[in-house]
């Protein structure tokens, strides 16, 4: 099973990639599975079809779902939304609130674990594309196998620990409900499961993260900073989708300014992302809603290649401590020697310069913090290293 997981800021067109992809590998035979893990879908729009939280066919080998937190909550998890709820109300909340607020942020992405849990085991489909929230949310929850289990270890101990506690010494005077055999069992289950889709996701062979970004200052400052702490988690990030860029045939008078800082951001584009893939897309002259358009869309980014195949798996940026020092390694896509120049820029950028080359990449915050130590060209790579701090472990 491949899955593909787009992701970006908000509004730069991962729905509508995502779709057109889904469509494409459909049409070429593949059983797809398209799933929109952000709260504000919009994956039914883009298909302009009916989606809801059961999985739906929408043509032939094409099935969506778009995930929906509640129901999710209804039938997976029962028991935790039962007792996070009691334990809400119990506070003083409303039971209505009390449910909603039962949903922690980022279920919608795990209940997606989920189902690629499921897919996987059952050989469902061989093609999972996931439509994602805008990047920070995604971010903080790609690093969801290991950060999550982690909560779910403690919270699990904790709340075992609370019970024996409770059950052997205030007994009855505590003043909200005791967690249940059910809810300790689903934690359980969901931390079981989450080592198990761990494996699926960080395999270069299987899952890869296409970052969508758009020519634009904001947007792409926000894409260095996601691909970074991608990386950093160990996720491969496959290539970049470069949407909504003008032609330059379509530039003349009122848009010549337009297109100078579109080569100005692409540049920019370049210098941080190569030697990843880019795929570019085209601004439509009308909007990109529908099968048709998004036909289009993909015939402009995939050609007729076949859009599941993997692009790259080789992440141009990867992290690792060794000798006490922390060591950032980046693939250098220029052969050229030469003196190699480091500069540390607004805190947690770094430039690297090589020659006439440069490569302008954005630090994780605990390593922009850090002393530098040194950096040296091996094997096609640069690898910077950075002190260690005392917690670094
Ligand atoms: N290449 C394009 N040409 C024309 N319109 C486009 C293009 N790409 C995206 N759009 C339009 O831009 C809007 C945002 O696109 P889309 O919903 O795919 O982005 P998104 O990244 O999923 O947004 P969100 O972060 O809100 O989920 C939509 O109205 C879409 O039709
Ligand atoms: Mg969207």
């Amino acid at each position: 099973m491949r899955v593909i997981i787009y992701t970006g800021k908000g509004g730069v067109g991962k729905t509508s990639v995502a779709a057109a992809t889904a469509r494409m590998t459909a049409r070429m035979g593949y059983r797809t599975m398209v799933m929109s893990t952000d709260a504000a879908h919009s994956l039914a729009d883009s298909l302009d079809t009916k989606l809801s939280g059961n999985i739906q066919t929408v043509e032939e080998n094409l099935d969506a779902i778009e995930i929906d937190v509640l129901y999710e909550m209804e039938t997976r998890w029962k028991e935790l939304e039962k007792y996070v709820s009691d334990l809400l109300m119990s506070q003083g909340l409303e039971s209505l609130s009390a449910k909603e607020l039962a949903v922690l942020p980022g279920m919608e992405l795990m209940s997606a674990l989920f189902y690629l849990w499921d897919f996987n085991l059952n050989d469902r489909y061989d093609v999972v594309i996931m439509d994602t929230a805008p990047t920070a949310e995604t971010l903080r929850l790609l690093s969801f196998p290991d950060v999550s289990r982690w909560y779910i270890d403690k919270m699990y101990n904790l709340f075992r620990r609370m019970m024996y506690m409770a059950r052997h010494t205030v007994g009855r005077m505590v003043d909200f409900p005791l967690p249940t055999d059910g809810f300790l069992n689903s934690m359980q289950s969901i931390s079981d499961r989450m080592i198990s889709v761990r494996t699926l996701i960080q395999d270069p062979e299987r899952t890869t993260i296409r970052l969508v970004v758009n020519p634009e200052r904001m947007v792409i400052s926000e894409t260095k900073r996601a691909y970074t702490y991608m990386c950093l988690y160990g996720m491969t990030v496959e290539c970049l989708i470069l949407n909504r860029l003008i032609p330059e045939a379509e530039c003349s008078g009122y848009f010549e300014q337009k297109l100078e800082e579109q080569q100005r951001y692409v540049k920019m584009i370049h210098e941080a992302f190569d030697p990843m893939p880019i795929l570019n897309a085209y601004q439509m002259p009308t909007e990109l809603v529908g099968p048709e358009k998004l036909d289009e869309l993909a015939e402009m980014l995939f050609d007729d290649e076949d859009p599941s195949q993997l692009l790259y798996t080789d992440n141009p940026m990867k992290f690792w401590a060794e000798d006490g020092a922390n060591v950032l390694s980046l693939a250098i896509p220029f052969s050229e020697r030469g003196e190699v120049e480091l500069y540390n820029k607004e805190g947690d950028i770094l430039i690297v310069q090589v020659g006439n080359h440069r490569r302008n990449i954005t630090l994780p915050l605990s390593l922009a913090r850090a002393k530098m130590l040194g950096a040296e060209l091996k094997d096609g790579r640069l690898q910077v290293r950075f002190e260690r701090g005392e917690t670094d472990d």
